[in-house]
């Protein structure tokens, strides 16, 4: 059976962690993989995408693989072959595919479907490339302190982001707390501890994190969206709430003024644009253990 990436959780915590010193050896020394020599992973964007698409393309290239770039506009996809049928076909061609689409049953079909790896590139429900990326730009951040003793405070949308953090980040020992506006909840499965209070979350964090308000596909309910969660925004005032030291986060791309400040996503205490490159040594070490011959 091929190993799979959909939400995360099909990592153990133990090989969340391993993963993460990993994709720090390949930061400090990113042509020493040549994990993908002679295969070729597959990336199917049905949404746009500027970081997800350079991280994974270049990183497929830095570890010796031949990345393919698809879209579903130039595939029978949009003319009615089914996702099942594009599985088999990819599985005799390539070696992994990740996806980025909205539904994640799409996802999971091919997953089913298929018998190559699948990696989730982002969903509507998920986004654990993102996720590994943040994890990793805590443990540099905090190079002395393990993961578990961490809290990062999520402050937003309840969304595919929130989500993510809250199961990887509760899988790696990091304690999350979400707050969000009323309607725009986290539900209470995906773990860690929710408030409608911004200051009650980020008491006591080292990391506050932002995104955007308006994701892909949000765009009809902008103006009531905007309304809800002004009052969340990550300015440094609510960075002054935080523990002594915190840093702020956001997966980008970012709209300063709505919700983050141009202070904070340019200023002294972000580690942004360090998360924003860890997305390429995360996922590396990701397919690495995605594609290692000796898994389950
Ligand atoms: N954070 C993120 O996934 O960025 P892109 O949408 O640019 O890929």
């Amino acid at each position: 059976m091929p190993r799979h990436f959909l939400t995360g959780l099909e990592l153990s915590a133990s090989e969340l962690h391993a993963l993460l010193d990993r994709a720090l050896e390949l930061k400090a020394a990113p042509h020493a993989s040549r994990a993908l020599e002679g295969r070729s992973v597959a990336l199917l964007f049905e949404k746009p995408s500027t970081r997800t698409r350079l991280s994974y393309e270049v990183g497929i290239a830095e570890l010796g693989g031949h990345p393919v770039i698809l879209r579903p506009g130039e595939m029978q996809l949009s003319r009615g072959e089914s996702i099942g049928d594009t599985a088999r076909i990819l599985s005799r061609h390539v070696h992994a595919v990740g996806v980025r689409t909205g539904p994640d049953a799409e996802l999971e079909a091919l997953a089913a479907e298929g018998s190559i790896p699948v990696f989730n590139m982002l969903t509507a429900g998920h986004h654990p490339s993102q996720a590994i990326a943040d994890l990793l730009t805590l443990r540099e951040a905090f190079p002395d302190r393990a993961l578990s003793e961490l809290k990062l405070a999520y402050v937003g949308d309840g969304n595919n982001v929130a989500r993510s953090l809250a199961l990887l980040g509760g899988l790696a020992g990091v304690e999350v707390a979400v707050a969000a506006p009323p309607g725009y909840e986290l539900e209470p499965e995906a773990g860690g501890t929710r408030t409608h209070d911004p200051a009650e979350a980020v008491a006591g964090a080292h990391a506050l994190y932002a995104d955007v308000w308006v994701s892909m596909g949000d765009e009809a309910t902008a103006d009531e969206r905007r309304r809800a969660l002004a009052p969340y925004r990550l300015d440094d005032a609510l960075l002054d709430h935080a523990a002594p030291g915190a840093i702020a986060l956001h997966c980008l791309p970012a709209h300063p003024g709505e919700e983050i400040t141009a202070e904070v996503l340019y200023g002294e205490r972000q580690r942004i644009w360090d998360q924003a490159e860890n997305r390429r040594h995360a996922q590396k070490a990701l397919l690495e253990w995605l594609l290692d011959e000796g898994g389950s």
